[in-house]
């Protein structure tokens, strides 16, 4: 199993919930309104050797754990709906989860998820 955390604009989220449950990944996500920088630092642009302060965007962080042979479907899903091709449109990180216990049922692994 695996988890892809996504920080993606906060505008995309309704999208992309559309587009995982129309595609049948609709197993379970966490959401969460994060702050970040990038590259850029926070701005529209960067120039190499620019002394400036970071400054922190609101993002939205997705969390999805699902078996190891969904995720690049999920993760083509992600790409193709929060892309719009400007800096800030965030990034994709995949994990490795160890395991998953569901607390009403005791179950493990994939049965869990
Ligand atoms: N290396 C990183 N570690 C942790 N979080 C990151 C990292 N890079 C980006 N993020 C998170 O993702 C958000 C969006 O990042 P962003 O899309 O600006 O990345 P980027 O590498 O600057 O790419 P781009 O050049 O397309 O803007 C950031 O605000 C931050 O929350
Ligand atoms: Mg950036």
């Amino acid at each position: 199993m695996k988890k892809i955390e996504a920080i993606i604009r906060p505008d995309r989220l309704e999208d992309l919930k559309d587009a995982l449950s129309k595609a049948g990944f609709t197993k379970g996500m966490t959401v969460s309104q994060v702050l970040g920088y990038g590259n850029q630092r926070g701005f529209a642009e960067y120039v190499r050797g620019q002394k400036i302060v970071p400054t922190l965007l609101a993002k939205v962080k997705v969390e999805i754990v699902t078996h190891d042979d969904a995720v690049d479907e999920v993760v083509d899903i992600i790409r193709k709906t929060v892309h719009t091709g400007e800096v800030g449109d965030g990034k994709i990180f995949i994990l490795p989860i160890e395991e998953v216990i569901r607390i009403r049922t005791g179950e493990r692994g994939g049965d869990a998820v």
